[in-house]
């Protein structure tokens, strides 16, 4: 009996100790209530002009504009295309990057029984001047701004969003009825995201727009499904490389670029000009790359939560404790230790 108490007590120590670590280890790290990004937080709604970095033509995925970030007044996308190309009725353009997957989705729409069509897809930046004058005139400024993006920051602007309607008509899809519901089901699965989503006014800085959805590619769209964020906190996230107060591009180590980065037109001058930042092309790593975020994020330690740091040292002292406690009973004569 007594040879065996003391490694009963070390035992029940390390597993005590082991059990504490692990459940301090399951407690999760303290996450932000929203989106982190290289440069911070997802900043607040607030109305700013920000040329947003990345925003080459070959970026389009991952080019982010809001209430804050723009793309100016000169970005006029290159590869415009008839909607009528895909069998969406309306009229319009779109990108022709976006061009296969919408026709894909639109002959989707049609066998279900809701064949699309579009109220508004392309958008100049000059069209966006007209539209939004008017909706401040007809509804005031602070009402129009919840529903109008200001010129330059509006998706329609990037030539990938498109406001649906059911084919044949020009009255926008709502979140109810068979058309909307079946693009809010299976949108992202052709690479189309809702912009706007209920109930996210506060995070996306517009009102629900059940219509207006943005092209991802399929591949990006699916991830973005799965995060269950809102495509502009996911942006924000993972591609945006702009400080949101002072406009400069991203000060942290530029990645090495890839071939791939070297060779893309995004990333070696094909950037709308029309700013003080036209010159500066967005940084070829990081336009490409996905989340580009500082090695050891605030509040943390070597990249660790404290709750990990405890955990793992309440450990490191348990495994300690034990090799001494069985080095001390080895040493003691007639301790039991020895066999
Ligand atoms: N209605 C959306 C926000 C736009 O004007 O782009
Ligand atoms: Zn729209």
């Amino acid at each position: 009996m007594q040879t065996i108490r003391p490694r009963l007590r070390a035992a029940r120590i390390l597993a005590a100790a082991v059990l504490l670590g692990a459940g301090l280890m399951a407690v999760p790290a303290a996450t932000p209530s929203s989106a982190r990004g290289a440069t911070g937080p997802l900043p607040d709604c607030r109305l700013d002009d920000i040329l947003t970095i990345p925003r080459g033509y070959d970026d389009w995925q991952h080019t982010l504009v809001d209430w804050i970030f723009t793309v100016g007044k000169s970005y006029v996308p290159p590869d415009l295309v008839s909607l009528s190309r895909a069998g969406v009725t309306g009229g319009g353009q779109v990108r022709k990057v976006a061009l296969n997957d919408l026709k894909a989705m639109a002959a989707a729409a049609r066998a279900h029984g809701t064949p699309l069509g579009s109220v508004s897809s392309y958008r100049s930046y000059q069209t966006q001047v007209s539209l939004f004058n008017m909706y401040a005139k007809g509804y005031g400024f602070d009402a129009a701004i919840l529903f109008s993006a200001r010129p330059g920051h509006s998706e329609h602007q990037l030539g990938l969003a498109i406001d649906f309607a059911a084919a044949g008509t020009s009255t926008f899809v709502s979140g109810t009825d068979r058309t909307g519901r079946w693009l809010a089901t299976n949108g992202w699965k052709y690479g189309w995201l809702l912009s706007y989503p209920e109930g996210k006014q506060k995070v996306v800085c517009l009102n629900y727009e059940p219509w207006h959805y943005r092209y991802y590619g399929r591949e990006l769209a699916a991830k973005i499904h799965a995060s269950g964020l809102t495509t502009r906190e996911y942006l924000w996230q993972n591609f945006t490389a702009v400080d949101p107060t002072t406009g400069q591009p991203l000060a942290t180590p530029t990645p090495v670029p890839s071939p791939t980065d070297l060779a893309s037109p995004g990333s070696s001058g094909d950037v709308p000009t029309d700013s003080p930042l036209e010159s500066a092309s967005p940084s070829p790593g990081v336009s490409a790359g996905e989340t580009p975020v500082p090695s050891s994020p605030a509040g943390t330690l070597f990249g660790l939560d404290p709750p990990a740091l405890v955990a793992g040292l309440l450990l490191v002292l348990a495994v300690v404790g034990l090799i001494a406690s069985v080095g001390l009973r080895r040493r003691r004569p007639g301790s039991g230790y020895r066999r």
